[in-house]
């Protein structure tokens, strides 16, 4: 509507400028969208002043340095917004060319953000200079924090907690990354589960600024209110959340793309929902993102999500054939779609193979159908996750 006022406004005489002006605020107040853009203006209001616990005595840690372990696609992208924003990280994987990688990573990202003016090169240079990396467990001694980002396997993640719980300086607090696993059951194989919590960012980490700070049975409120206030100062929006499969945000999300196999399943056309979803307001539609985050991961997670909602889950087989074929979405080239390079994917006639070899009746889904049975999904699932 602003852009429409100025387009309407800029070349006629100020009186009709303004009238233009007027005629296209005027039907915005009070409007659905208005409020609900008011309401999400004042709940970002409170998240700011909501330090994480209901016990405002409790404060936080000082925190002087982070360790974080794993420098895959999180890891790197985790040690990069401590290191952007003033703190020190040491960032660890135990493969020299992953490190190398993700030491290369953060250097990328600093330098497009020179490109872009959004820092100065001696900003830039300031923050690669914080950034410090290793091979080795040992150098975590003198970290406050440390955030694990190693691969989604839980008892590779219980292995390395034991042994660097041993290293950490007293006090110190270890979170996980973790998409899925529970933060209380990994809490029983450290020994300070109070100083233990989930701490889940969202990729690519760079750019999305929710981080989840997931509180397991026995965190303690210092631990929380520290993560909070880490998160808050590398510029990332914390919410507090309970410890449950998919954590918030998956738990909102998946039964949404769950729906998306099941409709694709039933004969909807790939294009169709996407464009259903994007029509509806979200920047990319479910078939396109499960290309993004990889089908692999995503049949994971589900597997894990539908499991302990199965009341509400239906099963389907596309993504299990989808990985089994060796089909893991963008990074292999094809998905649903497929990457002849990067970038938008082509409709891929070998998929409609595919789900018609399942033998279900198939038909033509409408775009009407497609977004409620794409968002009601949403809608009951963050009503579950209120009550
Ligand atoms: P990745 O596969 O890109 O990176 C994992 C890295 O950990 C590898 O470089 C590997 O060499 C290293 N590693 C494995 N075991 C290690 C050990 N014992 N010590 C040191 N380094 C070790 O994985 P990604 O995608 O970065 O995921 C990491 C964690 O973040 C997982 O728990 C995942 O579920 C979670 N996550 C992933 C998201 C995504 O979109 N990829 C989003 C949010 C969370």
């Amino acid at each position: 509507a602003a852009l429409d006022a100025i387009a309407k406004g800029c070349n006629l005489p100020l009186e009709d400028g303004l009238k233009a002006e007027t005629e296209a605020f005027l039907p915005l107040i009070g409007s659905p969208i208005s409020r609900n853009l008011i309401a999400v203006f004042f709940m970002t209001q409170r998240l700011q002043k909501d330090a994480g616990t209901a016990d405002a005595s409790v404060k936080p840690r000082d925190v002087g340095q982070v360790g974080v372990i794993g420098a895959g696609i999180m890891g790197a992208g985790i040690a990069g917004a401590n290191v952007r924003r003033g703190v020190p990280a040491l960032l660890i994987d135990a493969a020299p060319a992953a490190l190398e990688k993700g030491v290369a990573a953060v250097a990328k990202s600093l330098q497009s953000r020179v490109e872009i003016g959004r820092m100065t090169i001696p900003e830039a240079t300031a923050a690669l200079s914080r950034l410090s990396s290793s091979l080795t467990v040992n150098a975590l001694s003198d970290r406050d924090v440390v955030i694990e980002a190693i691969v989604e396997n839980e008892a590779a993640k219980v292995k390395l907690y034991g042994e660097i719980e041993k290293l950490l300086p007293p006090g110190a607090i270890l979170a996980s990354n973790t998409s899925t696993i529970s933060i209380s059951r990994m809490a029983k194989s450290v020994k300070a589960p109070e100083r233990f919590a989930g701490m889940h960012f969202f990729n690519p980490v760079d750019r999305m600024q929710l981080v989840e700070v997931i509180r397991g049975e026995k965190t303690g409120d210092a631990t929380v209110v520290t993560l909070v206030a880490l998160a808050k100062r590398i510029g990332k929006t914390p919410i507090v959340v309970r410890d449950c499969p998919g954590f918030l945000v998956n738990r909102i999300l998946f039964p949404y793309l769950n729906e998306s196999l099941v409709m694709l399943e039933e004969g909807a056309s790939p294009r169709g929902l996407d464009k259903a979803a994007t029509a509806f307001g979200m920047p990319m539609g479910p078939v396109t993102l499960n290309d993004l985050v990889g089908l692999d991961t995503s049949l994971y997670a589900g597997r894990v999500i539908n499991t302990a909602f199965a009341d509400r889950a239906a099963n389907t087989h596309i993504l299990d054939d989808l990985v089994a074929a060796g089909r893991l979405g963008q990074k292999t080239g094809a998905g649903f779609y497929t990457y002849a390079k990067p970038g938008r994917g082509a409709d891929d006639p070998a998929l409609t193979a595919m789900l018609e070899k399942q033998g279900k009746t198939r038909r033509e889904i409408g775009m009407e159908e497609m977004t409620d049975r794409l968002f009601l999904p949403m809608l009951t699932e963050a009503s579950r996750v209120l009550s």
